[in-house]
């Protein structure tokens, strides 16, 4: 069985890694060169993805490895800019192995379109009247997506709300649209405009706004993950670790740093599929403040054993068809090694990553606090930085993590005094 639990993985030269990983997936030649080239998006594809385009932009794509989702092995396809997230991602997920790993579930991937009905002089009877109009409203959408709808997807269901705002008034009306495989912004947005007419015939007033809703809540995405306590130091560690949620449950000025740690997990396979962060990030902040606070994304708590128990629940708009995740070679290719047929998995995964950056954070916070690790990996970076490679790179690491001077210009000095040799 293949498994995705490699001791010393960090040590292999990068091409090593990538034939690991090749391996583990099932990578073609052509997908591992994709993934090697910074130049995987061709100028053509790449001028037709946004305007202006002058150039592209790499980043480096890690992998998370020793992840168990629901019984099965999963490299985690990472691109960010940020050191120790891939390590620490990998960490976490390798502490969560001995009791099985994460387990992942989602509520399906039905998005919200939301219709702004203006200047009626009764919302409330205008409510009713959308709602005895919702198989008409369901088909008039449907029709505009007929793959969709062959597919079994489409409007499931209309719900109506009356909101007041500072400017009166008004009625809001939901298309609750299953988008499949898809992230939807396009399907949903479609249909919302195309009922648009209709729902002024029905309410005589007007309708303004159409368009998606990224606080995504009916497209859920769930992960859970039990750390015992031996395999994370002990008791002691979980106790800290729930006050560190405890911290981050009550006060939005913690939640937002422990959710940026979430995020952490999350937006580098975000990138890596080719999907959009910016939905990802305000569904999850949307979904983080649903009781009108801002609070942790993450749950932890602790069994009858005394070990360490964690879940995330939250919006999850992703997709596998369209969009740069289709255009996009390497994107394509990071969907390979993450072994998703369906966007409810690719959704399901992050959520695990997610959780397990927290968890890392958090297990680090609560203990010999987050610049020890940090500080190695920044060195290296400097080093990297200033021109240094191989073992040269790594006497220079050691040198400023050993005496606590981990800075720019103190690695370019050692790094002359290495190469004047
Ligand atoms: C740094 O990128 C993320 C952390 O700040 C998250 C946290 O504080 O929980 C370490």
């Amino acid at each position: 069985m293949k498994t995705s639990s490699y001791s010393g993985f960090f040590k292999l030269s990068v091409e090593e890694r990538r034939n690991e990983i090749a391996e583990f997936s099932g990578l073609t030649e052509e997908e591992k060169a994709i993934i090697a080239s910074a130049d995987t998006l061709d100028m053509d594809k790449a001028d037709h993805m946004i305007e202006n385009v002058i150039g592209r932009f790499a980043l480096p794509m890690g992998v998370a490895i020793n992840f168990i989702i629901n019984g099965k092995d999963v490299v985690i396809p990472m691109v960010t800019e940020e050191p120790s997230v891939v390590a620490a991602c990998s960490n976490a997920a390798k502490m969560a192995r001995p009791s099985g790993g994460f387990t992942v579930s989602s509520s399906g991937n039905v998005m919200i379109a939301q219709i702004q009905v203006l200047n009626v002089n009764t919302p409330f009877a205008a409510k009713s009247m959308i709602l005895e109009k919702k198989e008409e409203i369901i088909r008039i959408c449907n029709e505009k997506d007929p793959v969709l709808v062959n597919f079994g997807g489409g409007v499931k269901d209309v719900e109506v709300r009356v909101i007041d705002t500072i400017a009166g008034p008004m009625v809001i009306a939901h298309l609750l649209v299953d988008t499949l495989d898809a992230m939807g912004a396009n399907a949903v947005n479609t249909m919302a405009e195309a009922v648009a007419p209709y729902i002024e015939e029905i309410t005589g007033g007007s309708v303004e706004l159409r368009i998606l809703s990224n606080l995504a809540d009916h497209r859920l995405v769930r992960a859970r993950a039990t750390w015992k306590k031996e395999d994370i130091g002990g008791e002691e560690v979980v106790d800290k670790m729930l006050n560190a949620y405890a911290f981050a449950k009550a006060d939005p000025y913690r939640a937002a740093t422990h959710n940026k740690g979430i995020m952490n997990g999350i937006i580098p396979v975000v990138i890596a599929t080719g999907n959009d962060t910016r939905a990802i990030e305000s569904g999850a902040h949307s979904y983080a403040s649903r009781d009108g606070r801002y609070t942790s994304l993450t749950t932890w708590e602790k069994d009858a054993n005394g070990d360490l128990v964690g879940s995330i629940e939250m919006p999850m708009a992703v997709g596998l068809v369209g969009g740069a995740t289709k255009i996009h070679p390497a994107a394509q290719t990071a969907v390979k090694i993450l072994g998703v047929k369906t966007a409810a998995e690719l959704g399901q995964i992050i959520a695990a990553a997610g959780l397990a950056n927290n968890m890392a954070a958090m297990k680090a916070l609560a203990t010999e606090g987050i610049q020890r690790g940090h500080m190695s990996l920044h060195a290296r970076n400097l080093a990297n930085t200033v021109g240094a490679k191989g073992e040269v790179l790594e006497a220079i690491v050691k040198q400023m993590v050993s005496e606590k001077k981990v800075r720019l210009e103190y690695a370019k000095e050692l790094f002359d005094k290495h190469t004047e040799k």
